[in-house]
């Protein structure tokens, strides 16, 4: 807990303080102890914050890996390369701190229809390498990886290599890291529908299908993971660009103009102490529970 020394207590509690050290050989902490593994500058932006105030869920929109190669007047495949080293960064520094689950936009199912079948290419092999390379060290910061998106519609290669990093991290209980490839928040609803509706008729017909919102949370991908607390977007755009649209309803947004390439574990945590700033409303007054929606 951070001891804040405000107000007309201060000067009594500072005259105290030699006293309380020298009765505690130990001396008393004032601050929270920074995780290990967080370098200087990310110890010094932990500082900023609350530790037991962290959003549970962050997710990220990584763009900007092709204006990072523009540029360098380089081929927008090498942005994506570069983009690698951010996600390592990235998903390193939230376990250290303890996210409960990190969501990263990896891949879209319009990035899928829209690109040369080269870039998609590159970005299948790219991903592949990456989850060869790091399942090692996810296992090492004990994170658990989990996907969302049309698996079913990637390559089968790609597909096998993603099961076996799942299944190789699978036992893992600390930061859930998902990775949304083949992504569209809204196929994940037509699919969370045709989901309800195939249950209800598994299960003594269509008269029993029930829809709300608790039943619709049930069916997404996500299934599993709370709605995130707090959504990153890099290299400046302000669009949700179809990711998460169901379960971001309530999250803060944070813009940075940072290029993917270029964003690391600091800069998350300089978005969580903008996070820190926010005061979270619910479409309530001040208050700081979610709403209960009325009919
Ligand atoms: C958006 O940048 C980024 C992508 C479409 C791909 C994201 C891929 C990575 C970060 C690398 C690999 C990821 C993993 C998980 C291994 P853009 O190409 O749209 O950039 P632009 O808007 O500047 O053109």
């Amino acid at each position: 807990m951070n001891l804040r020394l405000q107000g007309p207590a201060l000067p009594v509690i500072a005259s105290l303080l030699p006293a309380v050290l020298a009765s505690n050989p130990k001396g008393i902490t004032l601050q929270h102890k920074v995780p290990a593994g967080l370098d200087r500058k990310e110890a010094e932006v932990y500082r900023q914050f609350d530790p037991e105030r962290l959003p549970r869920h962050i997710a990220i929109i990584m763009d900007g890996n092709g204006r990072w190669a523009k540029r360098r007047h380089m081929p927008r495949v090498a942005g994506h390369r570069a983009g690698v080293a951010a996600v390592r960064s990235t998903v390193e520094t939230a376990a250290r701190i303890g996210i409960h689950a990190l969501t990263l936009y990896a891949f879209s199912e319009e990035n899928w229809k829209k690109r040369p079948a080269s870039e998609v290419d590159f970005l299948m092999r790219l991903l592949s390498r990456y989850l060869k390379a790091e399942v090692p060290t996810l296992n090492k910061n004990n994170i658990r990886l989990e996907y969302i998106g049309r698996q079913h519609e990637l390559p089968e290669d790609v597909q096998e290599r993603m099961e076996w990093a799942r299944a190789s991290t699978a036992e893992n209980t600390g930061t859930v890291l998902t990775l949304a490839l083949n992504y569209s928040a809204r196929s994940e609803l037509v699919d969370a529908f045709r989901s309800m509706v195939r249950a209800a008729s598994e299960n003594g017909g269509i008269e029993h299908l029930r829809i709300d919102e608790e039943m619709v949370g049930e069916h997404l991908y996500t299934r599993n993971l709370p709605d995130p607390d707090l959504v990153v977007r890099t290299s400046g755009e302000m669009r949700l660009s179809n990711f998460l649209l169901w379960q971001l309803a309530y999250a803060e947004i944070y813009v940075t103009p940072t290029l993917w390439p270029d964003f690391r574990g600091v800069h998350l945590l300089e978005a969580i102490v903008e996070y820190q700033k926010r005061e979270r409303r619910y479409g309530g007054l001040n208050h700081a529970e979610p709403a209960k929606v009325r009919n």
